[in-house]
Formats: structure tokens, C-alpha cells, sequence
């Protein structure tokens, strides 16, 4: 696997994939409203997409929205999504500009009549960007996708294009959200929970965790350097001994 670098002989990985929790209690915190906390996070994104795009990695990927956050009180909810509409109208131009593609993963018609056709032309006007994929996964859930490549699955083998033999494990994978693009090497999860709560469930399968107590709004360039450099500091065997491992990566 080619390794990408940064200017540094550190190890980057290609895919980061990040949990971005811990805004509601940054804004406890300092007795703000939960809405700011959020507000401030974005700030974080803006951070977090600038230093994986300097720093080589190919694909971002950040979870804006889960398919359970729906349980939220409406008013935070509707907040949220007023905010990605922002994103979605404000942003999108500077991405282009530097080179990244956006794409939304998720259950996107529950997202509304609305925010669709923005996130379309979002995807549309910064197709060509080539430096670095950013995927922001809103109304996902890793279970959500699992279950769409399996209606896909099935709706194939319905049709008679798909023999039922065939379905294993790389049907599956290729049918999820992201199958073209390498899965993620290295999961970050802010403000401190130690769990994935249905992100990608089947992508993450031998992605190395990194769990951090700072709140997401506090994630900065320094905090970003900081999971680069335990990532880098891991062997990923792959079910094979330290030894092998060590053969295949040439150390
Ligand atoms: C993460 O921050 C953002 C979203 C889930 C949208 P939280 O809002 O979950 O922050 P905490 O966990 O309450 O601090
Ligand atoms: C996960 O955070 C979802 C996002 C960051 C979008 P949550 O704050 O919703 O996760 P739980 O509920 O603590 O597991
Ligand atoms: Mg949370």
C-alpha cells in the first residue's frame, strides 16, 4: 500500500474518519446555548479539513448528523440543519477553490425537500476536486447502510443480474457508501465517549481507534497532529504476527 506523506517521514493515513462529539457540553460549559456549541464545532471542521488536506491525507470523513439524532429536541435538530444549509450555501465555493470534493453520505431523502437540491449542487460544482474527498455523513448510520447495500443486493438478484451465490463479503463492501474509496485507517472520536455509535460500522472493522477527552469545538491543528502522531506509532497486523507484519511494511 503506497504510503502517503506529509513532509514528515510520519506515517498519514489515507482515510480519517472523525466523531465529532462534545459540542452540547463546550457550550454547557460556558452556559451558552447548545446551538453555539455547534456553531463553534465548525470552526473545528474548517481546522480539521485544512490540516488533513495539507497534511496528504485522500478522504475526510465527519459525522454531522446521526440517523438517532433525530431524538433530539426539535428546536437543536432544526439548528443543526440550519447550520449544514449554511455549509451548504457559504462553503461550498472555498472547497472547490481548494481543490475538495464534497459528497453527503446518508439517508438523504429524510434530510427534506430543501437541503437535497443543495447538496446536489454541493456535489455537483466541487466534482473536480482532486486534492482531498470530504464526506460528510448526515442521517447516517452504519446500520442504515448495511441495510441499503442489502436492498441493493436483493433488488439485483430480483432482477436476475445478481446470482445469489455471489453475495459475500465484497458485494456488500462494494455496495455501501464509500466503496470507492480505501476504508478508513484511522477513527477519531472527541469529547471523550469511547464508543462508535453507529458510524461505519462495517468500514471500521480494523481501522485504529483514537479516543481524545477534548471537546470538539476545543479540536485544533495541535490536537489534529496529535492522533497523526499515535496512528503513526501503530502496527496494523491485520491478523498476521508482528514479524509479518513488519516483512510486508518493509521495517
Ligand atoms: C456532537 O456534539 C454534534 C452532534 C451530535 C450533532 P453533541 O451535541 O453530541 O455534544 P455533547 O455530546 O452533548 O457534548
Ligand atoms: C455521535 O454523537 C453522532 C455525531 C457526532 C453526529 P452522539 O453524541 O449523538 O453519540 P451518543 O448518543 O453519545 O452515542
Ligand atoms: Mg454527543
Amino acid at each position: 500500500m503506497p504510503e502517503e506523506q506529509g513532509g514528515t517521514d510520519q506515517r498519514i493515513p489515507r482515510h480519517v474518519s472523525v466523531v465529532m462529539d462534545g459540542n452540547g457540553r463546550w457550550a454547557k460549559q460556558r452556559h451558552l446555548p447548545r446551538v453555539e456549541g455547534h456553531r463553534r464545532g465548525l470552526e473545528s471542521v474548517r481546522t480539521a479539513v485544512r490540516g488533513c488536506g495539507e497534511a496528504g491525507v485522500e478522504a475526510l470523513t465527519l459525522f454531522a448528523f446521526s440517523s438517532e439524532n433525530w431524538r433530539r429536541p426539535a428546536s437543536e435538530v432544526r439548528a443543526l440543519m440550519g447550520l449544514f444549509r449554511w455549509v451548504l450555501e457559504r462553503e461550498v465555493e472555498a472547497l472547490r477553490e481548494n481543490g475538495i470534493r464534497l459528497r453527503v453520505i446518508g439517508d438523504r431523502q429524510g434530510l427534506g425537500d430543501n437541503l437535497i437540491p443543495l447538496i446536489e449542487r454541493a456535489e455537483a460544482t466541487t466534482a473536480e476536486g482532486t486534492r482531498m474527498t470530504l464526506n460528510i455523513a448526515a442521517n447516517y448510520g452504519g446500520r442504515w447502510d448495511i441495510a441499503q447495500a442489502t436492498q441493493q443486493l436483493a433488488r439485483e438478484a430480483a432482477e436476475g443480474s445478481l446470482d445469489p451465490a455471489d453475495i459475500g463479503e465484497e458485494a456488500i463492501r462494494s455496495r455501501l457508501a464509500l466503496a470507492d474509496l480505501p476504508e478508513p485507517d484511522l477513527f477519531i472520536r472527541t469529547g471523550g465517549e469511547q464508543r462508535i455509535s453507529n458510524f461505519l460500522v462495517w468500514q471500521l472493522a480494523y481501522t485504529e481507534l483514537y479516543f481524545t477527552p477534548t471537546l470538539w469545538p476545543d479540536f485544533d491543528e495541535e490536537a489534529l497532529q496529535a492522533a497523526f502522531e499515535s496512528f503513526s506509532k501503530r502496527q496494523r497486523r491485520f491478523g498476521r504476527t508482528g514479524e509479518q507484519a513488519n516483512a510486508l511494511t518493509g521495517h
